[in-house]
C-alpha cells in the first residue's frame, strides 16, 4: 500500500523508522517531514498541514491507501472527515471524536455519561463561579483553560493565592476547575477502529524540563516504555473501566473513534482515574513504543482506519525496554536557540541506538542544524530499563551539540523504585 504520514516530530519520525520497515508498505510518503524522515520515506512533500484542501489533494495525487495523522490539530480540524468523504482512510478520529483532545469540557461531560472514573469538577465561566469552585474543592486544585492549549493551560495550584491568580489570569474564559488527584502517572495507548478496541502499550513521559521533575512544563523531555507502574492488572482495569467504555459511547453517538487513544492516567489509591485524553500518539513516547513493535504495524494501522481490527493479526510486542532522551535546544521551552550544528547521529547510532528528528533543518551547505525547541530523541532498547538507559546515555555522549542540553534522570521513578 501507499502511505501518507502527516507530521514533522520526533514521534513522526519514529512512525516512519517502523512504517518504512513494514512488508505492506510499498511506498511511504511523508508531509511536511523533516531530515530524519527523509532517510526513511520514498518522497518528502512540503505541506501546510494547517491546509486541509490541500492535505486531501496531496492524499489523493499520491492515490495513498492510508493517510496517518502524527498531530492533533489536523484532526480537531476535520482531516478525517474530509479524507473519508474522498473515500480515502485514514488513522485519525474525525472531528467529532477529536474533541476528546479538544475539549477539556467534552471529555468531562463523557465521563459523566459513561460512569468514567476521572477528577470530580466543575465548568466556570467567570472568575466569580470558577472562585467557588476553587473553594469548594480546597487546594491542592487543577485548573485548565478548556480547549487546544499544547500542554500550557493547565495549572496545579497548591496554595489558595495561587489559584486565584490563576483564574484571574484567565478572566471569565470557560475553565475545567478540577479536584487535585493523589498518585503516579501513566499514559496507556490502545488501537480502536470504531468498535474493537485492544491495548497497545504503556509509556511513562517527563513533562518538566528540569531534572528531578522541577521548572517548567515541555512537550516531554524523555519516555520510556513498557511503564512498569501501570501493572497487567491495572492496564486490564484501565481498558475495562476507561478505554472501552470511552470507544462505545463514542460509536453510540455516531463519532466511532479510529485511531490510537492516548489515555493519561493517575494510579489512585482507588485505581486508574482519567486526567485527559489525546486523539494521537504522545510525542516521545511514541519514540519509546515504536521500537517494541515486532508485527506488521502499516497493516495494523490501516485495519483500524477501515474498522477491520478485530480481523487483524494482533500486533506483537518485544519483550524489551525502550528509553528515549530528548535533546532540546537551550533556552526551551521558553526561547529556544536555533542554528546551532548538530553532529555525531551516526556515531551515537554506531553504539547500537537510533536518533529520532524532531526541530532539524538542513543549513544550505547540507550540515544538520538545530531549528526547534526539542531537536533530538536518542532512543535506546534493552533487556531492562536501565539496560535502556545505558544505552540511550552512551549514544547521546556521542552527540555534538553545543547548543543543546538533556535531562540525565530520565527513568528516575521506575530505577529508583527498582533499587
Ligand atoms: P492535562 O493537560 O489535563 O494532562 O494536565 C497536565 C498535567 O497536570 C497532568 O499531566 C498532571 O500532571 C496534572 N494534572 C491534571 N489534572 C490533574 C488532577 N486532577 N490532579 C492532579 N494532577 C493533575
Ligand atoms: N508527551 C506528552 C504528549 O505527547 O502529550
Amino acid at each position: 500500500m501507499k502511505i501518507l504520514l502527516l507530521g514533522s516530530g520526533g514521534r513522526e519520525d519514529a512512525l516512519a523508522w517502523r512504517l518504512s520497515q513494514c512488508g505492506s508498505c510499498a511506498e511511504l510518503h511523508v508531509a511536511p517531514g523533516n531530515p530524519g524522515m527523509a532517510r526513511w520515506a520514498d518522497e518528502v512533500h512540503a505541506l501546510d498541514l494547517g491546509d486541509t484542501a490541500a492535505t486531501v489533494r496531496l492524499a489523493q495525487g499520491i492515490g495513498a491507501d492510508l493517510v496517518v495523522v502524527g498531530p492533533e490539530a489536523p484532526l480537531v480540524a476535520g482531516l478525517a472527515d474530509a479524507l473519508e468523504e474522498k473515500g480515502i482512510a485514514c488513522f485519525g478520529p474525525g472531528k467529532g471524536a477529536a474533541m476528546l483532545e479538544g475539549s477539556k469540557s467534552f471529555t468531562k461531560r463523557l465521563c459523566d455519561a459513561a460512569g468514567i472514573p476521572t477528577a470530580a469538577y466543575r465548568e466556570t465561566a467567570s472568575v466569580e463561579a470558577a472562585l467557588a469552585a476553587i473553594d469548594a474543592f480546597g487546594v491542592p486544585v487543577v485548573i485548565k483553560a478548556d480547549g487546544l492549549a499544547a500542554g500550557k493551560g493547565v495549572t496545579v495550584a497548591t496554595t489558595r493565592e495561587e489559584a486565584e491568580a490563576a483564574v484571574r489570569a484567565a478572566g471569565d474564559a470557560p475553565l475545567v476547575i478540577e479536584q487535585f488527584l493523589e498518585g503516579e502517572e501513566a499514559s496507556l495507548f490502545a488501537l480502536c477502529d470504531g468498535e474493537t478496541v485492544q491495548f497497545l502499550a504503556s509509556a511513562q513521559d517527563h513533562k518538566r524540563v528540569g531534572e528531578g521533575d522541577t521548572g517548567p512544563n515541555t512537550g516531554g523531555m524523555g519516555a520510556y516504555s513498557p511503564a512498569p507502574v501501570l501493572t497487567d492488572d491495572l492496564a486490564r482495569r484501565a481498558m475495562l473501566e476507561i478505554v472501552t467504555p470511552t470507544a462505545a459511547w463514542l460509536a453510540a453517538q455516531g463519532m466511532p473513534y479510529r485511531g490510537v487513544l492516548y489515555a493519561g492516567l493517575m494510579l489512585t489509591p482507588e485505581g486508574p482515574k482519567l486526567i485527559e485524553y489525546n486523539v494521537r500518539f504522545g510525542d516521545p513516547e511514541c519514540q519509546a513504543i515504536m521500537p517494541r513493535i515486532a508485527g506488521d504495524l502499516a497493516a495494523t494501522l490501516r485495519a483500524v482506519a477501515e474498522g477491520r481490527l478485530a480481523e487483524a493479526d494482533p500486533l506483537a510486542l518485544e519483550e524489551a525496554h525502550v528509553m528515549t532522551v530528548v535533546v532540546a535546544a537551550k533556552g526551551y521551552p521558553a526561547r529556544a536557540a536555533s542554528g546551532g550544528a548538530i553532529e555525531g547521529i551516526e556515531a551515537a547510532e554506531a553504539e547500537g541506538a537510533i536518533v529520532f528528528q524532531a526541530g532539524t533543518a538542513r543549513a544550505e551547505d547540507g550540515t544538520l542544524v538545530a531549528s526547534g525547541g526539542r531537536v533530538l530523541n536518542v532512543t535506546a532498547a534493552g533487556a531492562s530499563l536501565a539496560d535502556a538507559r545505558a544505552g540511550a546515555y552512551a549514544a547521546l555522549d556521542r552527540i555534538e551539540f553545543g547548543d543543546g542540553f538533556a535531562r540525565r534522570d530520565i527513568g528516575w521513578r521506575e530505577l529508583e523504585r527498582d533499587g
